[in-house]
């Protein structure tokens, strides 16, 4: 890897170290500090002109915080003449944000492509925004990663696919379920759900069978956990003997933890996007590794190689 530095932010260092032992590269040091008025300092500690540099950096809370030390941790590399800058994040922050709903809103999600854009960023690596065209936000290349063929693979080894069907919690994250659907040969189905207000949710009625049913649930961020929860009870009220939800952003937040603990979800399995602390999961969540993947990753960008092929296996449907 001649030419090619890693570096962590501070936001998610396990996931940095996992991938630099994968890689056998070490982190590049790194000084990062927080002056007592909130402001933020970077000096980059090893030269790096001319390399090509992967910055790990997700952007979980608190969100501002690590969107602030990215940008400046950007223009501190772009500042000291390196080649490219990759930033690696795997959870990007106000994705949620990636529309005007009412009158005289912000598009936030917009905003943050403006920011890591203007600072320097040459490439986004990312895992499952919360809508696909947030791509189309950045004029740098998006490679956009969806963490569903690791949660099939999951599956399939802890044989939980037998009378399953993956269950799409809203009408926006449709394609992504079918996308599983597809690659496991299942069933889809639906949840209609109508949202009152940012913070509430309300489930109304399934589409599709689900009786009987053992039932993946595929979403893409929890915050509280009431949307997961709501879907899950809708389910069971529906007939599902089991709800299995798999969502890529464990931004576990409130009393998410009991919430989940207590309510009709199964099993949550997560990734690690986000760094969750130890603390925030509970009896009924697994957590996946992104690590071995984006190593992957990685070491083909690098090399000028095709992304794409890694991934040739996910439209094929996986043997049960
Ligand atoms: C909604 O469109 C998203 O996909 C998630 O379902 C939602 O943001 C999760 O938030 P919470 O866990 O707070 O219900």
């Amino acid at each position: 890897m001649k030419g090619v530095q890693l570096i962590a932010g501070s936001s998610h260092p396990q996931l940095a170290q996992e991938i630099s032992q994968l890689l056998k590269a070490p982190l590049t040091p790194v000084d990062i500090r927080h002056f007592s008025d909130g402001e933020i300092y970077v000096r980059i500690k090893e030269k790096v002109r001319g390399d090509d540099v992967y910055v790990i950096q997700s952007l979980n809370a608190p969100a501002n915080d690590h969107l602030m030390e990215t940008l400046i941790m950007i223009d501190a590399l772009r500042r000291a003449s390196v080649g490219r800058i990759n930033l690696v994040c795997p959870y990007l922050c106000y994705s949620r944000q990636d529309r005007k709903v009412s009158s005289r809103e912000a598009i936030s999600s917009k905003l943050v492509a403006n920011l890591i854009t203007k600072a320097g960023a040459d490439r986004l690596l990312t895992f499952d925004l919360h809508a696909d065209q947030i791509q189309g936000f950045y004029d740098i290349p998006v490679d956009h990663f969806l963490a569903y063929p690791l949660f099939a693979k999951y599956l399939k080894s802890h044989k939980l696919l037998s009378d399953a069907v993956i269950v799409s919690p809203d009408m926006g994250g449709v394609k992504r379920a079918n996308k599983m659907a597809d690659m496991l040969g299942l069933k889809l189905a639906i949840i209609d759900k109508v949202r009152r207000a940012h913070d509430q949710s309300e489930v109304a009625h399934v589409v599709g069978e689900v009786e009987g049913k053992r039932v993946i649930l595929l979403d893409d961020v929890i915050s509280t956990g009431g949307s997961i929860c709501a879907a899950a009870e809708t389910l069971k009220k529906f007939g599902a003997k089991e709800v299995i939800v798999c969502i890529t952003h464990g931004a576990l937040s409130g009393d998410s933890k009991e919430k989940v603990g207590n309510g009709h979800v199964d099993r949550l399995l997560l990734t690690n996007s986000i760094d969750i602390p130890a603390e925030k999961l509970n009896h009924k969540m697994t957590v996946i590794s992104l690590g071995p993947l984006l190593a992957k990753v990685i070491r083909r960008i690098a090399k000028n190689q095709s992304v794409g092929a890694l991934f040739t296996w996910e439209d094929k449907p996986v043997k049960m």
